[in-house]
């Protein structure tokens, strides 16, 4: 059976292909384009096109579709009405269609369903892939940890993820245990719950920007230049984060701008030579 795996996210986009379990192919489109971090918030066709390549292997191939909760086009969501639907139909006609983003579509309906809202079978014939593959979603948060656990030959482990965001989370906590997985938070009950403040992921990007560089691009470097310098903002960053017993990361920040504008009190301090 074979399993072809998408992110069609924004800061980055992918394909992969399995065959039941095992890996045949991996493609980030950076590799193709040479730009990193190439996302563009589309359906990654070139990606998609290589990895069947690699296997030798077509769109009709393909049994399932799994994808990130990501950048879908509109005109494969049911739930559109009113003003956004006829827009998106003139978009359609005039090809110049938007692409939205699944988990906000998600909690705008009001759903932790996605076949609530995505029209799996024009998904499947726009883009070229069988009548009968199915279409799955994926959470955000699971995929960061399955990973890892594949990698290891534990029966019993704690998963903990942590990241910038996804699926309206910032963190998530799964036992693994008796051959099966637990949630202890972030799953997609998640989804149409009140956003949290709490990402250190964004905290750390914050501050990437407020050096001059690009969030998501340029985080290694403030990474590596830490070594040399002062920690001068930790004891202000440190005094708003909080884990609670439960291993939860809160923090008392009101709002992500309230965070962006703290984060912009890293001092900038000039090298000398
Ligand atoms: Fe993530």
């Amino acid at each position: 059976m074979l399993i072809l795996g998408i992110h069609p996210g924004y800061h980055d986009s992918s394909a992969c292909l399995f065959d039941d379990g095992r890996l045949l192919a991996a493609v980030s489109r950076e590799r193709l384009t040479r730009r990193k971090g190439d996302g563009r918030g589309d359906v990654p066709l070139d990606c998609i096109d290589e990895v069947l390549a690699i296997a030798g292997a077509g769109r009709s191939d393909v049994d399932i579709v799994a994808s990130t909760r990501s950048a879908l086009p509109q005109s494969c969501y049911r739930h559109f009405s009113g003003r956004r639907a006829i827009e998106g139909f003139v978009r359609e006609a005039l090809s110049r269609e938007k692409l939205r983003f699944m988990a906000l579509e998600m909690r705008r309906a009001g759903t932790t369903d996605p076949a609530a809202i995505f029209d799996s079978a024009r998904f499947l014939r726009a883009y070229g892939f069988r009548a009968d593959a199915r279409v799955s979603f994926v959470n955000h948060h699971l995929a960061h940890a399955l990973p890892t656990l594949f990698f290891t030959d534990w029966d019993d482990a704690l998963l903990y993820t942590a990241d910038g965001g996804g699926d309206n989370v910032q963190y998530s906590m799964r036992r693994f245990r008796d051959g099966g997985l637990a949630t202890l938070y972030g799953d997609d009950d998640e989804l149409l719950a009140d956003n949290r403040i709490d990402s250190l992921g964004m905290a750390y990007g914050y501050c990437t920007q407020a050096l001059g560089w690009r969030m998501n691009r340029h985080e290694g470097k403030l990474t590596g230049l830490a070594a040399l310098g002062e920690p001068s903002l930790y004891a202000d960053m440190a005094r708003r984060f909080m884990v609670t017993p439960t291993g939860e990361i809160l923090s008392e920040f009101g709002s992500w701008g309230e965070m962006k504008g703290t984060s912009k009190n890293v001092p900038i301090h000039a090298g000398s030579g």
